[in-house]
């Protein structure tokens, strides 16, 4: 059963309810900052949140009604979910639920509440909660937290908003991050304020929020200031306070990694780490792509050319070391691959003749590519990214760019094109890049390269540009960002 040894209670605190009107009741815990909200219908009541799990919220309940108790949550926290045990069935959002089955850590063990495998009933935006003379809107907020639910009580004028708006501060981040799809600042701040500007324009239908934490009820101009808050972040003019002036969470070791956004009245807790690195990211405007191993394939192609060569030469050549000359240039390539070669010192004018054998038998490989050769998932982050407002570069080393580009049906999706054609120096030399840059008239700084090869990112990084890793490029981990498939770059670039 329930923990109630003296620690827990004393950490915690006794719940506490103050009547807001004759059917509505506050209900305060952990000293105050904790509130659960019971409203009253001529059929049934309906409890909002459920608080740790130390109290017995159904029991308390009743206490207060004589009406049978159903209750929902505002999301899937702890602090407001944790006491669903003490319920055989709980309302909330499809994407809220706390895992009870796995669950460990928390001021008690909720898998040993009394109905620990409580019937989860889903609601969604636009549902409504009957409570006899009481209806109650649902409508999802999510931003702060997955599968966040606001219920507006129009008969009493009332708005429940969880943690998504509240009068002391709105933690904008998780604690435990999830590996595949971490908790994105910047997305989780534009999704906030269209929720807010959702709820603003409302405001007719009610005369006060009532949050889940640190005080209720409270005015709904609040609903404004979130929404120049989200707007000054997003504008990079947020002010960002000295100290967090919390001491709960200034004696957690995450308030290291924390800081205080505020605009007037409102304030998110965000992690600084995301707050720069969504600075960063909004300074980009432009993309500049490698070509081979980023868009389009022709390694094998390269292999074939050379190995023809090197073969015709006697020199050894493998895969091995046709891996080393990604994004290198074509003379370039050709000292890697005469490395092996044991016979007379070669003239100048003998190794261009080789390497215009090699690009011979390449081109006619060339000659076999077909729009087919790029992705669907390439043409539509290319359509996409421009969608959102960036302008593209394509930075390649080799001269045959164009020309591939034509066979595979790319040509006209980039605003600017720097190859080998434009450059005297290759990768790791940033110039195909600066060249690039240049041509869409950006900034280095304003610039994400995307690359499949190391020299390519150490030329990303000489130009003072942002880099982005996919494929064998990712094993040098000296990319700003690592693409585990192409359209991850919408996630990036917002
Ligand atoms: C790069 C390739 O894109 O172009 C290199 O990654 C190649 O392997 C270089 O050597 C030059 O290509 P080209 O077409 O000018 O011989
Ligand atoms: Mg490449």
């Amino acid at each position: 059963m329930m923990d109630t040894s003296t620690t827990v209670q004393e950490a915690f605190g006794t719940f506490e309810n103050w009547k807001y009107d004759e059917n509505t009741w506050f209900i305060t815990g952990l000293g105050g900052s904790l509130y659960m909200y019971l409203l009253e219908g001529s059929e049934k009541a309906l409890l909002i949140d459920t608080a740790y799990g130390l109290c017995d919220m159904k029991a308390y309940c009743e206490k207060l009604t004589d009406k049978p108790v159903i209750v929902a949550n505002t999301h899937g926290h702890l602090d407001h979910a944790g006491g669903n045990g003490f319920f055989t069935e709980v309302y909330m959002h499809e994407n809220a639920p706390i895992d009870y089955k796995t669950f460990e850590g928390g001021p008690c063990d909720i898998t040993k509440l009394p109905h620990s495998d409580f019937k989860k009933r889903y609601l969604k935006d636009g549902d409504t909660i009957d409570l006899g003379d009481r209806c109650i809107e649902v409508i999802d907020i999510t931003s702060h937290s997955n599968g966040s639910l606001a219920f507006l009580d129009k008969d009493h004028r009332l708005l429940f908003c969880g943690d998504e708006l509240e009068s002391s501060q709105v933690l904008m981040y998780e604690i435990v991050e999830a590996k595949k799809n971490p908790y994105d600042l910047e997305m989780r701040v534009r999704k906030h304020k269209v929720n807010m500007e959702k709820l603003w324009n409302r405001r007719e239908e009610f005369d006060f929020c009532c949050p889940g934490h640190n005080g209720a009820p409270i005015a709904k101009e609040y609903i404004q200031d979130f929404i120049g808050l989200s707007e000054a972040i997003l504008s990079g003019t947020v002010k960002v306070e000295d100290k967090l002036n919390h001491p709960h969470i200034e004696a957690d070791p995450i308030g290291a990694y924390l800081c205080r956004t505020r605009y007037k009245k409102a304030s998110f807790f965000v992690k600084k780490e995301q707050l720069l690195s969504m600075g960063k990211r909004m300074d980009m405007k432009a993309v500049i792509f490698d070509l081979d191993g980023v868009l389009v394939f022709t390694d094998k192609f390269h292999y074939q050319a050379w190995k023809k060569m090197a073969d015709g030469m006697g020199i050894y050549f493998d895969e091995e070391i046709n891996n080393r000359l990604r994004g290198v240039s074509r003379m370039a390539s050709l000292e890697i691959i005469l490395e092996r070669y044991e016979g007379e010192p070669l003239t100048l004018q003998k190794k261009e003749e080789l390497a215009e054998q090699k690009n011979e038998v390449y081109k006619e490989l060339l000659k076999t590519m077909t729009p087919e050769d790029v992705s669907k998932e390439v043409r539509e982050t290319l359509i996409e990214l421009k969608k959102r407002g960036y302008v593209i570069a394509l930075g390649s080393s080799s001269k045959n760019a164009k020309f591939i580009l034509q066979q595979v049906d790319l040509l006209d999706a980039f605003d600017a094109i720097s190859d080998g054609t434009n450059i005297t120096h290759s990768k790791p030399d940033p110039e195909v890049f600066l060249k690039g840059a240049e041509f869409l008239g950006r900034n280095p700084a304003e610039c994400l390269v995307v690359e499949d090869a190391e020299a390519g990112i150490d030329a990303g990084i000489a130009g003072g540009m942002k880099t982005a890793a996919i494929g064998d490029a990712v094993n040098c981990k000296k990319a700003d960002y690592v693409l585990e498939t192409f359209s991850d770059l919408l996630r990036i670039l917002i």
